[in-house]
């Protein structure tokens, strides 16, 4: 297994892949970046040079540091000119069979010691690897949007994957100026996993009458601290996409009922209401700025006080210890199927989706007892949606 990384390539130069390179060059390695559409390389490559320059100027790296990573960083014209690379990162169209044979492909291209890892968000990565020889070099290197900004980078293991494997990734991506965690390959791996309970409870709440979209987003921003609320977010990635995660979610999940899709979601979906693409979704974007001015409510810092948050609206003390008793609760899951360790999952929520907390740290505020107790009486009232984990209930003690 190849330790010393020095030579890098990225394959699909759109979104990810262009960003993906930028960082890999600027963190001091040979980088080839490849696509089969000729102009989706070229434009790849000059969105890598583009952004580059801009760094320069605000300041984020130096001009050296900026000219040295551009004369790094070049195009490939085929997956054989990716044979000296040592690790590989595929950030190409989210589809099973086109990575499967990527794979297959890079194999045949590539020495058996290079790390072959790749950026999906939802697919598993043993499912990636099955066609190919020495899985052992196999892994997840999952990127968050954009690359050059966002500083996670979550290192996903399979069950072949090999320490020195994902112990040169990691390296890789502190060399790259990232912060990476180390995942289980598992639905959705940390991040993006532990963020469903932020616009599917919210949905539930919604649907269960307890507030309107735009009460829920400011009880979140200005008790929870968080930067958006769900239905921003939602509206803002789009409904059908995040519907369509959901749907993968449950599907590969096993159906669990806390995971499963919300109705009022799918209601909004057929109804052609996707969000700020589609001019509504939970918000209209026709008539300018939606948000109310969350000054005039007078609360300073994030608060899971009653009386604080009942000057929000008469539902605000319900909304967010619920909220974050489900949050407690998909990390406790989570922890009990041991996806990664307590720390990486504050890391990952704090650095992935700019959470002002991790959910252990919630977990920690709310009290793990409490989240317990809210839980069973919601469980009572509504079903196993609301099912403690097993590890919530031994955190209690
Ligand atoms: N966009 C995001 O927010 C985000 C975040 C994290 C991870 N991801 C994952 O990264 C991957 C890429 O996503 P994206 O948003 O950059 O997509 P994108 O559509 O912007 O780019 C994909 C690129 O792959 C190229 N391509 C098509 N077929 C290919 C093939 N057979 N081999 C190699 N390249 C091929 C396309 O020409 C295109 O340039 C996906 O697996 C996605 O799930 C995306």
């Amino acid at each position: 297994m190849s330790l010393a990384v020095e030579r890098i390539g990225v394959v699909g130069a759109g979104t990810m892949g262009a960003g993906i390179a930028q960082v890999a060059a600027l963190g001091g390695y040979e980088t080839r970046l490849y696509d089969p559409v000729p102009a989706a390389l070229e434009s790849g490559l000059e969105k890598l040079g583009a952004s580059l320059t801009k760094g320069a100027a605000k300041g984020i790296w130096s001009q050296v540091d900026a000219d040295r990573a551009r004369d790094r960083a070049g195009g490939a014209h085929s997956l054989a000119d990716l044979a000296e690379c040592d690790l590989v990162v595929e950030a190409a169209p989210e589809d099973l069979e086109l990575k499967r044979e990527l794979f297959t492909a890079l194999a045949e291209a590539c020495g058996p010691e290079t790390i072959l890892a790749s950026n999906t968000s939802s697919l598993p990565i043993t499912a990636i690897a099955t066609r190919v020889p020495h899985r052992e070099r196999v892994v997840g290197m999952h990127f968050f949007n954009p690359p050059a900004l966002m500083k996670l980078v979550e290192v996903v293991a399979t069950d072949d994957s090999a320490a020195g494997a994902l112990d040169a990734t990691t390296e890789v991506g502190k060399r790259m100026g990232r912060t990476p965690i180390r995942a289980k390959d598992s639905p959705g791996f940390i991040a993006n996993r532990l963020a469903r309970p932020f616009t599917l409870e919210s949905l539930r709440m919604l649907a269960d009458g307890i507030a309107d979209a735009a009460t829920i987003d400011r009880v979140c921003r200005l008790g929870g601290g968080f930067r958006m609320g769900p239905f921003e977010l939602i509206d803002l990635i789009g409904l059908d996409v995040n519907l369509s995660v959901a749907r993968s979610f449950y599907a590969q999940g096993g159906e669990p009922e806390r995971w499963r899709p919300s109705p009022v979601q799918e209601r909004l979906v057929e109804e052609g209401r996707l969000g700020r693409k589609s001019g509504h979704g939970f918000y209209d974007y026709g008539d300018g700025p939606h948000r109310p001015v969350d000054a005039d409510v007078g609360i300073e810092a994030p608060t899971l006080d009653a009386e604080q948050l009942a000057k929000i609206d008469v539902s605000g003390p319900v909304i967010l210890p619920r909220l974050l008793a489900q949050i407690a609760n998909e990390a406790a899951f989570a922890l009990e199927e041991e996806i990664g360790s307590p720390a990486d999952m504050d890391t990952a929520m704090r650095l992935g989706f700019n959470w002002p907390r991790g959910p252990l740290e919630f977990t920690a505020l709310i009290g793990a007892g409490n989240a317990v107790a809210l839980l069973e009486d919601l469980r009572h009232e509504h079903g196993n949606a609301y099912q403690p984990a097993s590890r919530l209930l031994e955190m209690q003690q």
